[in-house]
This record gives C-alpha cells, structure tokens and sequence, in this order.
C-alpha cells in the first residue's frame, strides 16, 4: 500500500515525524511531499531518515520531475494524507490551487484523501474554513475524510478545537478503512473497564520482574470501545503507548495497584475485560536498598508470593459486570481458556497461542479464539485494531 504524506504549514509537523515513523512500521511504503510552510518548522531530512525515500518539496524541479514528477507521485499512491493540514492548504485544496507540489498531486490523483487539520481554535471555527471544509466534502464526496482536529489544549496556548489527531489515531483510522472496520454504535450509555499491559513487581529500589506485554492489544480494546460510544476506564501497567483521546486512564504498577484501582472504580461498570498480562507472583519482601552482589555466593533466591487475581475478584463482586479474560497459552490452547472460563467465573474469554511471534506479544496482529460457556468462534489472524472491534462486537450479541 502506497501513502503520500502531505505535510503543510503549521506547528503540528513536529507530530508528522511519528506518523510517518508508525505508518512505515505498518508495513507501508511512505513518500513524503512538503510544502515550502511545511520545511520552515520541520526538515525534508527527519522524513527522509524515517521513511527511506528523497522528500518532494517543489513542483518545478528539472531534477525530481526527471525521478518522480507529480504525474508519477499522483499515480503511485493508493493513499493520501495531508497532516497537519493548515487553513491555507484546506483553502488551496478548496479553490484548486496547484501552486504546491503537494497540491498538483491531489489534482492529479485518483487516490483516497485524509485530511488531518490543525490551526488555533479561533481558525477552525472561522465560518470561511468551515465553508471550505464543507465544499471539500461535497465536491470529492466518497474520497475525501477528515481526521480530527481535536479538542485539548493547543501550541499556542489556547483550549479548544484545532489539535491534531494523535499519530496513533490517524494510523488507526486509516487502516481501519483499509480493513474496513464497520463502527457501530451499540456500547452508547455503557461503561467498560480495561486492564492493559504487563505490571511491574519490585525486587528493590532500581529492579522489578516483569512480562513481554505491549499493552497494544488492551489499547486497541479501549480505543474500539469509546469509539463504539461506550464510557472508557482504562487501567493500565506500564507501557509504551500514549493514553488513547478521550478516556479516562489509571497508570498502576504493580498488580496489588491495579487490583485496587480496578475495585475502586468498578461501580456502575458494565463490561470488565482483563486484557492485562498480571505478575503471577511478587516478591514477598521488596527490600528498601537495592540489592548488592555478595562475594562467593553464586547463586541468589527470592521469595515470591502469590498475586491477587484481579479478573477473578471482579468477577467475584455481588453485581458483577459482563466479564470477559484473555488466556494467553503455548500449549492445549482451547483446552486451558476453557478451564480459565469456568475457574474465573467468566462470560468470555479470549485464548491466544502465544508461542508464535507473528502474534500476540508485542506484535501488531493477533490470532484468537473466542470462548464463552456456548459458544467457540474462531477469528482469522488481524490487526489487532481490527479484532478489538470485532471481539467487542461478538461480545455485544451475548450482552
Ligand atoms: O490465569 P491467567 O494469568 O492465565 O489468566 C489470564 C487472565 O486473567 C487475563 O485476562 C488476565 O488479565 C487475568 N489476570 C488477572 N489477575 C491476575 C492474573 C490474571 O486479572 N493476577
């Protein structure tokens, strides 16, 4: 899948160097065409670093149009994205400008187009861009979509409309209509509590034990979630991922913290899902200085004590809420989720084989079983975007 990034004038570039980073992550081939606004806050060399390929920045270049001239960039992408997309370049896409490169390519191509803008609140909510955005739409109607903005605070201090979407969203949106993913509302007026990611039990000061858990396929769920129209909790371990728009997040540590965060705010919940890869043990003794090598002993012990199960002390509660685990398994898969299912009191669970690197831990595509007492549905290896929706939609029939 071929993508132009289109990066115009506006603080917001600096954002565009992880776009560009995540989407050439994907798996897709990324050419990046700047406008001159665009190279006065970031440069063509952090995007030709990130993607591999030269950087297009002007249209009449005896040079470029000898390699890949507009024609060319127009006919090569699948795919367009213009992050940020400032008011100037919402106006000249509008009136059919091509005194930019980047905007001679959109003339020129029949690929589909994202919009991601990002301007100061007062801009957005100028009735001569809204009038442009909305001529936009019309004109190109099924191939054109905007992303965004959001609402938060902005570069220049202001609170309002005009950020632009997070990297991770715009790479989640797009691939979402690469797959299409149908988005229904069927989790409006529900609240959904969802554990992620590995949790962290101190040896010492300086040292902890810990998992291979991403957090990625917990995230996804949270994402999908809100965007199904549900209230979201997320509880999260420690990862490296940025805290999804528009839901509430509690970072925790340590199992005993994400146990007691999850019961503190669990009231009213509708949907549990333990999606969070728990220490099945912690030290019994975390001691108060870090730990020195002791000369001649060769060997060390610890004393680990058994964790609280989270997803079973919910699932446990008087009024408990929907329950749904996950059985990450290297061996009887099916088998061991089922045991899983009954052990923990549970509606749901989701088994994966966790021995195959192409999927679960840390990769970006999961395979999965899904389980109830009834029931066994099994999905094909995805993104694991797309199997939050669909775990979230298969859970939504038994609801
Ligand atoms: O028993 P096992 O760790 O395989 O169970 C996995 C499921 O239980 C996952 O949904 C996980 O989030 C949850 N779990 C938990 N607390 C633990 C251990 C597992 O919530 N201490």
């Amino acid at each position: 899948m071929n993508i132009i990034l289109g990066i115009t004038g506006g603080i917001a570039a600096y954002k565009t160097a992880s776009l560009a980073r995540l989407l050439v992550k994907q798996g897709y081939s990324v050419r990046v065409v700047m406008t001159a606004g665009a190279c006065e806050f970031i440069t063509p060399l952090t995007f030709q670093a990130l993607t591999g390929n030269a950087v297009h920045t002007t249209l009449l270049d005896e040079q470029a149009e000898k390699g890949m001239g507009h024609i060319e960039l127009a006919k090569w992408a699948d795919k367009i994205i213009v992050a940020p997309a400032s008011a100037n370049s919402i106006a000249s896409m509008c009136s059919g400008s091509a005194n930019e490169l980047l905007y001679a390519v959109i003339l020129a191509s029949k690929a589909k187009l994202f919009i991601a803008p990002a301007m100061n609140e007062v801009m957005w909510a100028n009735p001569v861009v809204q009038k442009n955005i909305q001529e936009l739409k019309k004109m190109y109607v099924d191939k054109i979509q905007f992303i965004g903005p959001d609402a938060g605070e902005q570069a220049c201090g202001d609170v309002g409309y005009g950020r632009m979407s997070e990297p991770e969203y715009i790479v989640e949106f797009v691939s979402r209509l690469n797959e299409q993913i149908t988005v229904e509302q069927i989790l409006v007026g529900k609240k959904v509590m969802i554990t992620a990611g590995p949790t962290q039990e101190l040896i010492d000061p300086v040292r902890y034990i810990t998992n291979k858990s991403s957090g990625k396929m917990g995230y996804a769920l949270a994402i999908a979630a809100q965007k199904m129209g549900a209230q979201v909790i997320l509880v999260s371990g420690p990862v490296n991922l940025k805290c999804p728009e528009n839901i509430a997040i509690i970072n925790v540590q340590s199992a005993k913290q994400m146990l007691q965060q999850a019961l503190a705010n669990i009231n009213d919940c509708d949907i549990f899902i333990g999606c969070a890869a728990v220490a099945d043990y912690a030290c019994s003794q975390v001691s108060e200085h870090k730990l020195k090598k002791i000369d001649g002993q060769s060997t060390m012990t610890l004393e680990l004590i058994k964790n609280p199960d989270i997803l079973a002390s919910i699932a446990q509660l008087p009024n408990k809420p929907f329950c749904v685990g996950f059985a990450a398994e290297t061996q009887n898969v099916e088998q061991n989720a089922k045991i899983k299912l009954e052990q923990k009191n549970l509606d749901w669970i989701v088994a994966n084989d966790v021995s195959k690197s192409e999927i679960g831990f840390n990769s970006d595509d999961n395979q999965v079983t899904l389980i109830s007492k009834e029931k066994t549905l099994q999905f094909k290896k995805m993104s694991k975007q797309k199997l939050a929706y669909s775990i979230l939609n298969a859970v939504c029939t038994d609801f």
